[in-house]
């Protein structure tokens, strides 16, 4: 529980109420406004939540000035260059960097869930071939509570135990089944004696027919990606996770809800716009109109993969990502990648303009993740499935600590209502 020395007095209507001021460990203070509506009858009115704290959590801290992510007080570059994806889902789900004889463990425990129910196989077959790969993962995440009854009880803590294991260890098989249905290829089953990144790019480009060997500098890019993605505190699809989760919502259902709010262009989905748009822009000298076209009010056009709702100074993990795309692109043989080439001279320009200087938009995680993903052979719409199967870690560990918390309350937003007041019905022929 944070702590409360403080308090901050509210003076209206001849009406003045104390409220408490928390401090957390790090980031800004917290006015506790939660008896102001007992005491004051008013409320606060704050749409998308800017200034608004929904939860006390131990798992992600970020501080968008200094530009800092912390996983459970591990600095992100840290884990991004010592730890590996399955050591920071450890991390995140129990709050510690695991001992040898845990990460064993926890590490078999995954692997032992990878494959899915083999009636999933005829479940897949409903959908469209041309359906997006994110469609297909909403459908199939949600129809997991109808394959796996016996880890949908939340009030059982081993039942939800059982629940997380088999989320971090399936999405990736859902994922990689989602991609072959879109492109008519058979399944590949998981092979349990590669590692979570390897086995999850082994059943995206093998065929049954030939061997495929799963590059290690490849499968190391694949799983920073992973690591980079793996949580980022109250977002808006952990925070669907959350109230989703907050009305007794089994977790398949909830983090197939985070996965419909990770699609949006704003959010998760900026990795496949951003690259549709580098595309589009093709050139670098038509750079300048794009730039133009960011900046003019009355045209709804953003640049994609620029501005964060916390990030005021730079995205740490883009920081990173450009480091992984300039290894991968080498290591592939790509050089003079026109979409690199456009998307770095796009940030240099970008980084110059007045425009994006005083309203701090510097490049996101997803400015670069594109470039990787298809230089690896990924189509655009497998962009967001691979930052959903990472993210899933995120999801279900913060809404275990959600279940966990004694002051878990069901979600319940109020509203301004500004709509007609109360009238009387007239009939139809009155109208
Ligand atoms: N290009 C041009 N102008 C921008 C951009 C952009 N990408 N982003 C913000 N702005 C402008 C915006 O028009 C506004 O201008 P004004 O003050 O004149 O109205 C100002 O900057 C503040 O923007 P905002 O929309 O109020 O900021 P927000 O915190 O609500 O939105 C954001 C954050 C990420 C949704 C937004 O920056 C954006 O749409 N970026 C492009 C999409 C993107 O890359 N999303 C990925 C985010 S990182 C990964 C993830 O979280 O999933």
């Amino acid at each position: 529980m944070a702590e409360t020395r403080r308090t901050a007095t509210l003076n209206f209507d001849n009406k003045s109420i104390e409220l408490p001021i928390l401090s957390p460990v790090a980031g800004p203070d917290v006015i506790d406004i939660r008896k102001l509506y007992a005491q004051g009858d008013v409320f606060t009115y704050d749409p998308g939540f800017t200034s608004t704290a929904s939860c006390e959590s131990t798992i992600t801290f970020i501080d968008g000035d200094k530009g800092e992510l912390l996983y459970r007080g591990y600095p992100i570059e840290d884990l991004a260059a010592k730890s590996h994806f399955l050591e920071v889902c450890y991390l995140l789900l129990y709050g510690e960097l695991p001992t040898q004889a845990q990460m064993v463990d926890f590490e078999s425990r995954v692997t032992n869930h990878t494959m899915v129910h083999e009636q999933m196989h005829y479940f897949f077959r409903g959908f469209r071939r041309d359906a997006h790969p994110m469609a297909t993962m909403v459908g199939v995440v949600g129809a997991m509570s109808a394959f796996y009854h016996d880890s949908t009880d939340i009030s059982d803590p081993w039942q939800r135990e059982v629940a997380a294991i088999r989320m971090i260890a399936k999405l990736p098989t859902i994922a990689a089944m989602a991609f072959k249905y879109s492109i008519g290829q058979p399944f590949v089953y998981p092979r349990n004696n590669l590692d979570y990144a390897s086995n999850f790019l082994h059943m995206c480009f093998a065929v049954p027919c030939e061997d495929y060997i799963v590059q290690p500098a490849l499968a190391k890019a694949m799983d920073r990606i992973m690591m980079l993605h793996a949580d980022h505190e109250q977002n808006a699809s952990t925070s669907t996770v959350r109230l989703a989760g907050s009305s007794g919502a089994n977790p398949f259902a909830c983090i197939a809800a985070g996965i419909a709010c990770l699609w949006g262009p704003a959010h998760g989905g900026a990795n496949q716009a951003c690259l549709e748009m580098l595309r589009e822009i093709g050139t670098v000298d038509r750079i300048p109109e794009f730039i133009r076209r960011a900046k003019d009010k009355d045209d709804p056009f953003r640049l994609m993969g620029f501005g964060h709702r916390v990030y005021k100074n730079f995205d740490p993990r883009a920081k990173v990502m450009k480091e992984s795309a300039d290894e991968v692109l080498g290591l592939l043989g790509v050089h003079n990648n026109p979409l690199l080439q456009v998307a770095k001279e796009l940030e240099r320009i970008a980084l110059e303009d007045p425009y994006f200087i005083e309203k701090k938009l510097y490049p996101n995680v997803d400015f670069y993740s594109g470039i990787i993903l298809e230089a690896m052979g990924f189509p655009t719409s497998m962009f967001t499935p691979i930052f959903a199967l990472s993210r899933t870690v995120g999801w279900i560990s913060q809404w275990k600590e959600m279940i966990d918390d004694p002051a878990m309350k069901i979600g319940r937003p109020r509203q301004l209502y500004v709509g007609e007041a109360r009238r009387a019905y007239r009939d139809v022929r009155h109208r």
